[in-house]
């Protein structure tokens, strides 16, 4: 039987270009998101070559995903990889003029919705053993402070911390837990933080060359198939254009 990737967050970036890179190898895919019909799209351009199967599905109601891993068929349930990718930033602006209603977004998306889909597939992975990996999409901004990553950049550290966390009691299990943390990447990201502003988003990736979707795709392709004994805690992944910046200090003049 073919290796299983389960990838959330598969409709667009770094989701849907995993999709590609599994699909390469030969994996068979569970591919989920909210928006049917681009699953729809990518599930007739990659079942030319594996076996795919397609769930709309929001990670945030922990219900519709413990029933999509449950009702997964056959040939699908046996998930070796889970993609926990998921995820998104809302408000740039300072957390002071931040609505409310987005921090939720970004906790219920980026926190409780990939432990809805961990706590889902740990029964499957665990049983799978040795060479199952977690691979959790976290951020530089989980781990550096930002103007403007209020809840976004602490969604990320607990994405880290989680992942850590999980090696300790899966030690013994032979299930890897990483947490992969990109730098700026150009997906679709950027769009969905500014509410749609296109002028906002290629002002961002402006003259510079960030990351690709494909590159964290590779990335996660490695990851998974790495020898069994081997696990990456973490893999912080930059654009070589991309650094820290100056402490910030207020002044008075
Ligand atoms: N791009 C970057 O610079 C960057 C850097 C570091 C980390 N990341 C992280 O990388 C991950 C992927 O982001 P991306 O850059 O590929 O952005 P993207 O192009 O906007 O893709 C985000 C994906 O997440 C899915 N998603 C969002 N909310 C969801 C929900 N409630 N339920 C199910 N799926 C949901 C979207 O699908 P639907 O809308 O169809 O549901 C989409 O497929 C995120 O976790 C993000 O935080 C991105």
């Amino acid at each position: 039987m073919n290796d299983v990737a389960f990838i959330t967050g598969a409709t667009s970036g770094f989701g849907r270009a995993a999709a590609h890179r599994f699909a390469e190898a030969g994996w068979s895919l569970v591919l989920s998101g909210r928006r049917g019909d681009r699953l729809a799209a990518l599930k007739a351009k990659l079942s030319e070559k594996v076996a795919v199967h397609t769930v709309v599905l929001d990670v945030r109601d922990d219900q519709a995903v413990a029933k999509a891993v449950a009702e997964l068929p056959d040939a699908f349930k046996r998930v070796r990889t889970l993609v926990n990718n998921a995820g998104l930033a809302l408000a740039p602006q300072p957390a002071q003029k931040v609505e409310l209603k987005d921090w939720h977004t970004m906790i219920d998306t980026n926190v409780t919705g990939l432990v809805n889909v961990t706590h889902a597939l740990l029964p499957t992975l665990i049983d799978i053993g040795q060479g199952a990996t977690i691979i959790n999409v976290g951020s530089i901004a989980g781990q550096w402070p930002y103007p403007g990553s209020h809840v976004y950049g602490a969604s990320k550290s607990f994405v880290k911390q989680f992942s850590y966390n999980l090696r300790c009691d899966l030690l013994g299990t032979g299930v890897r837990v990483t947490d992969l943390a990109p730098g700026i990447a150009e997906t679709e990201f950027t769009l969905v933080r500014t509410g749609g502003d296109q002028t906002a988003s290629d002002n961002l990736y402006r003259s510079t060359t960030a990351l690709t979707a494909e590159d964290i795709a590779e990335q996660m392709f490695y990851i998974a198939t790495l020898p069994a004994h081997i696990n990456f805690n973490r893999l912080e992944v930059m654009p070589t254009r991309q650094a820290w910046s100056a402490f910030a200090i207020d002044r008075d003049d």
